[in-house]
């Protein structure tokens, strides 16, 4: 990194409910078919939380795990960054429940709202907390709870059918090893499509309240989405963003070891793959049993590669994200 100390990965985190949702069961609920799911987008099925989980209740389990594996208690956290699109409340965010339920005393804690490349963003909060030496110990977590707020009905199974519930964690704590470290963190942004996939109501911009009856009844309250246009840039911006961070760190698509694409659709990330020219067998999906849980996507594949030992100490490593904003953006670390 161009700035600052090295910053490491220490521990990892991943949950989900236990609650398996295959499409057979949607396809109840609305016109939709196992067959035009799993080819549109890969899904076979996805995690729904019970009536009693929070998304608090979701982080917290993800963000523990991470923490043991890095040996650390919620009273060594020097801040907790939040990734969601899924408020707990309408304020304050989710990061404010956390950190009481996580023991961080007065430790503070913030949320970031960049959809599925939430986690992105706030991985890049958290690095340069640690790089720049005001903190020594962040926590970013990435949580979902899509299924509450998606419309299970015919109106809404473009969007209902391909998003699921999760939570993924990592720690951050200064490098200890020789070339451990962020090679590279590329963001974007471009708002003129923020209405290409969003939720409009309940908001501020609506007067003279943020919710009525009639926006109620119209379905201002669930997702919309322009699936062909956010396909369509998702493929696009996904390999420019990879390619400016191997560039920007002067290394090839051969020296990256894994490559982790957000779990937006198998389609996208086979498409993203072949164009970039990277072998399957360095890249990971769980899209299949997982759906779409937007910020919680990227640290949950994490999670689960670095359990299996798929990635390893000394790996370098891609992440990289699209979504509503529209936001992208890609992240290199030797992990
Ligand atoms: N079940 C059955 N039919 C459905 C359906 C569902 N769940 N959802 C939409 N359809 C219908 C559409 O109404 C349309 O019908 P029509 O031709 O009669 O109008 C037809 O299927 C084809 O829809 P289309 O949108 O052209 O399909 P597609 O090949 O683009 O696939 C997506 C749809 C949503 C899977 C795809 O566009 C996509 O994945 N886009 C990106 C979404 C994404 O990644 N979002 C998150 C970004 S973080």
């Amino acid at each position: 990194m161009k700035y600052g100390r090295a910053v490491k990965i220490s521990g990892t985190g991943m949950y989900v409910p236990p609650r398996v949702v295959t499409n057979d069961e949607l396809a109840k609920l609305m016109d939709t078919s196992d067959e035009w799911i799993q080819q549109r987008s890969g899904i076979k099925e996805r995690r729904y939380v019970d009536d009693d989980t929070s998304p608090t209740d979701l982080a917290e389990k993800a963000c523990l795990a991470a923490m043991e594996k890095a040996g650390v208690t919620g009273a060594d956290i020097d801040l907790l960054v939040v990734a969601t699109l899924s408020p707990e409340h309408f304020f304050p965010g989710n990061s404010a429940f956390l950190q009481e339920r996580l023991g961080m005393g007065t430790a503070p804690a913030m949320d970031v709202r960049c959809q599925c490349t939430g986690f992105l963003y706030a991985l890049n909060v958290g690095e340069l907390f640690v790089s720049s030496g005001q903190y020594e110990r962040v926590l970013v977590v990435g949580v979902e709870i899509h299924s509450r707020g998606v419309e299970f009905a015919t109106r809404g199974r473009d969007v209902a059918v391909l998003f699921g519930d999760g939570a993924g964690a990592v720690l951050l704590e200064p490098a200890t090893e020789e070339n451990q470290g962020f090679l590279s963190m590329r963001l974007h942004a471009q708002g003129k499509h923020a209405d290409k996939l969003w939720v409009d109501a309940p908001g501020m911009a609506h007067a003279p309240t943020m919710i009525t009856n009639d926006m109620l009844e119209e379905g201002m309250q669930f997702p919309k989405m322009d699936g062909r246009f956010v396909f369509k840039n998702a493929v696009t911006r996904m390999p420019e963003v990879i390619r400016e961070g191997l560039a920007e760190s002067n290394v090839s698509i051969d020296d990256v070891d894994f490559f982790l694409f957000h779990q937006a659709n198998m389609r996208i990330n086979e498409f993203v793959g072949s164009q970039l020219k990277v072998p399957p067998e360095k890249t990971y999906n769980n899209i299949q049993k997982y759906g779409n849980s937007s910020a919680a996507s990227i640290p949950i594949c994490l999670a689960e590669c670095v359990d299996s030992g798929k990635i390893k100490r000394g790996d370098l490593v891609a992440m990289t994200g699209f979504g509503s904003g529209f936001t992208w953006g890609t992240a290199l670390v030797r992990f």
